[in-house]
């Protein structure tokens, strides 16, 4: 099914030729496995080539505040949202790891497409007639963790209504997935005050960057909102938890470490749609041991492999073999990624949704 999307979106942007990759059309390349490069079909990198003046700066996270619904005498006071977020996560967590992945997923995928504002969560927009990004190829059938963030949306609205937005809730569950994942040993300083937006297109999805893209492109996407490449490779460390489907990684078995590929094959057993842990060693655990991983060539994806690369190596490194240092750099840009692209109560249209799922009438 999946493997069907993905042969019509290369086909659709062969039709379409190179404009296929200008304006707002699709251009999923790092998501494809292509044969062999086609200059016809996308230029590489071309929606996030990271050329100085297309660079976005550094999220300054403008109208954001620590402890933001704590405040006695703003009108966004409702000091136990956090609380009621921190419970529906640990609760999930316990009972099922993987959510916890989902949930420091999400939070990713919502603040690179069109900032941290929680479109990732509508099934609905404001302009009718569209697929929201939720129906985008790097989403759909992938993204999890909805349900806690309904469930965290639905206590607190009994408990504060129409003051806490989906897009803080998404931050806070993210923050507490890592703290939870990480046996407590990562502990994101996160502000609130992200206000809701009320878009969502699939065809925005193609600003993440893809399980096929080299370092270069992953640079550049990352560079399109304002982080770092440092940060770019720290963040991926992010897949040293939860699963990955074989279809972005059974093209380079040959590429990995050997016993690692044959495992791999084994339980990917020529079916695109299985689901293996993306870390062998501790698949539960927010830790560092990605950066051994990858220096050891037992990751998943290209994307993750190519930071072995003179560019990224000592980095790489560094994560691997100092104690604290990344999971302390991991905090940071956690909280960096949370102030990519917000809007706040100025911003015309900007909302507190009622329910995540749908934007207010
Ligand atoms: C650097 C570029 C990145 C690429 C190319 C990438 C790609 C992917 C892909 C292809 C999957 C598997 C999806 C599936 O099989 O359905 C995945 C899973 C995952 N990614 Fe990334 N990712 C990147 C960065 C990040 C970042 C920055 C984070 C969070 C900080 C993150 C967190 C995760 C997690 C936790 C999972 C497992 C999700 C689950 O089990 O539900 N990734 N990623």
């Amino acid at each position: 099914m999946a493997t069907n999307l993905a042969a019509l979106v290369v086909l659709a942007a062969f039709l379409a030729g190179p404009a296929a990759c200008e304006g707002a059309s699709i251009c999923f390349n790092g998501w494809l496995r292509l044969p062999t490069y086609n200059p016809w079909l996308c230029s590489r990198g071309s929606r996030t080539r990271g050329l100085p003046w297309q660079r976005g700066r550094s999220p300054s996270g403008l109208g954001l505040g620590h402890g933001y619904y704590d405040n006695r005498w703003s009108r966004s006071y409702c000091p136990r949202a956090e609380v009621i977020v921190r419970g529906a996560v640990r609760d999930a967590v316990a009972a099922y790891p993987g959510i916890g992945a989902g949930l420091i997923r999400l939070f990713f995928h919502d603040c690179f497409v069109r900032g941290c504002d929680a479109s990732v969560l509508l099934t609905t927009t404001n302009s009718n007639n569209s697929d929201t990004e939720r129906e985008g190829l790097p989403n759909k059938n992938s993204l999890r963790g909805f349900e806690v963030i309904d469930a965290a949306k639905a206590a607190i609205e009994a408990a504060c209504p129409g003051k806490v937005s989906c897009a803080d809730i998404v931050a806070f569950a993210a923050r507490d997935a890592s703290y939870f994942l990480s046996n407590r040993r990562i502990n994101i300083r996160m502000p609130g005050g992200r206000y809701d937006g009320r878009e969502s297109f699939a065809n925005e999805t193609d600003q993440l960057p893809g399980p096929f893209s080299n370092v270069a492109e992953l640079q550049a996407s990352f560079a399109a909102k304002g982080l770092t490449s440092d940060e770019m490779v720290t963040l991926s460390g992010a897949h040293t938890i939860g699963g990955a489907r074989c279809m972005f990684f059974s093209s380079r078995f040959s590429e990995m470490d050997p016993a690692f590929a044959a495992k791999l094959r084994t339980q990917c057993n020529g079916n695109d749609d299985t689901n293996v842990n993306q870390d062998d060693v501790t698949p539960y655990v927010l830790d560092k041991q990605y950066y051994r991983n990858v220096i050891d060539r037992k990751v998943l994806f290209t994307s993750d492999a190519v930071l072995n690369s003179t560019d990224t190596m000592t980095q790489v490194r560094e994560n691997a073999n100092r104690a604290g240092a990344w999971e302390r750099k991991f905090e940071r840009a956690m909280e960096n990624m949370g102030k990519i692209g917000i809007k706040t109560r100025a911003d015309q249209g900007a909302e507190i949704r009622k329910v995540c799922s749908r934007v207010n009438n």
